[in-house]
């Protein structure tokens, strides 16, 4: 049977960006078709949910006017704590249609709130190990309405949404495919935006631990805007090193370094909370991606502050980025691309 790849949209709708990414299959590689981000105005999503839906719909309109893209279909993602609910469980080994029927039953036993008002899907990992009847299910609940209001935005604008992933899965995606399974035991991937970090470990190519922390880069934003009585835009230019006359470097390199501190912080109980969890177990690498990473030395200070190695992840590590499209300029903000990217792979086949 001939059979087609849509090269669908991965847009990562974030608090502070819109990303988009579309690939094309090239044999088993893929080929960068397009990328864009554009920003958008702050408090229209909060804590991963949408708070001003006539807005986030403008901007899209706007995003997609701009942007060239091939508009067709999209895979879009959901992040955030109090909406999300994911939990590795253990079930009778079964097929996936059969665990399709219980998932239901099962999440009753996992998930102390209201079934009827989430939507539930899962992930088979695998057979337990030394068990010959149980297996081991990523389960993932999402509230409903918040679901409902994201397809609504996008397909307000055209687009049909194919597939609706969970961010941090996204991500370990991207880094699948991008790395492969790394040589050590315990990674752990972590995304900074604006207001929503994300971190996932990762065993041997699987996630076993993850956590959405509220915080993110808008605290280097307020630091600045607060300290120095700034506008937010002139806030956003200073933290990308872009001087501000009359303006002294170092004072703004102080207050931005406090600020990171913050978010170091909250790293570290993160992981001091998967090596409570996780006796015996340890990360030995931070693969970093989003908005913050693109901080000057916010990397470097990270892995000082934690004393762990870290690399910025490159989303298009193993995908072609044609000429026309100005590879340069898009390594240098790839990490801000990483979840888009990690949705843009979950093509369908027609
Ligand atoms: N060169 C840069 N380009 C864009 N954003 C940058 C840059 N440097 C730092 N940032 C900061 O990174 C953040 C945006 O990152 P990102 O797009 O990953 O966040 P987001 O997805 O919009 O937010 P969230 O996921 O928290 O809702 C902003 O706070 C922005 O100021
Ligand atoms: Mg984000």
């Amino acid at each position: 049977m001939f059979t087609k790849k849509t090269p669908t949209i991965g847009l990562d709708i974030g608090s502070s960006h819109i990303k988009g990414v579309q690939l094309k299959s090239v044999g088993k590689g893929r080929e960068l078709l397009k990328f864009d981000i554009q920003p958008i105005k702050s408090g229209l999503i909060e804590n991963g949910v949408i708070v001003d839906k006539k807005s986030l719909t403008d901007y899209l309109h706007e995003f997609f006017r701009k942007a060239n893209f091939i508009k067709n279909k999209a895979v879009i993602g959901l992040s955030g704590q109090h909406s999300l609910f994911i939990k590795r469980i253990t079930v009778p080994l079964m097929t996936e249609d059969e665990l399709r029927l219980s998932i239901k039953y099962e999440a009753q036993q996992h998930i102390p709130l209201d079934l009827d008002a989430l939507a539930l899907d899962f992930h088979i990992i695998g057979k337990v190990p030394h068990s010959d009847n149980e297996m081991e299910v990523l389960l993932v609940a999402v509230k409903k309405d918040l679901l409902q209001d994201y397809v609504e935005v996008v397909q307000n604008v055209g687009l049909e949404v194919v597939i609706v992933d969970i961010n941090l899965f996204a991500l370990s995606n991207m880094f699948e495919f991008n790395y492969g399974v790394p040589e050590e035991r315990n990674v752990a991937l972590v995304d900074v935006g604006a207001n929503i970090t994300s971190l996932c470990v990762i065993q041997r190519g699987l996630p076993i631990f993850w956590r959405e922390i509220p915080t993110g880069s808008n605290y280097h934003t307020e630091a600045l805007e607060r300290t120095f009585n700034l506008t937010r835009e002139d806030a956003e230019r200073l933290k990308r090193g872009h001087p501000i006359e009359g303006f002294n470097m170092e004072e703004a390199k102080s207050v931005m370094l406090k600020a990171s501190d913050e978010i170091y912080a909250e790293i570290y109980r993160s992981l001091e909370v998967f090596r409570s969890n996780f006796y015996n177990e340890d990360v030995s690498k931070i693969f970093l991606s989003g908005g913050a990473s693109l901080i000057k030395d916010f990397a470097t200070m990270l892995s000082h502050r934690i004393d762990i190695i870290v690399e910025v992840i490159d989303p298009f590590k193993k995908v072609l980025i044609p000429q026309k499209l100005i590879p340069q300029y898009i390594k240098e903000i790839a990490p801000i691309a990483s979840i888009a990217v990690g949705l843009a792979l979950r093509e369908i086949e027609v």
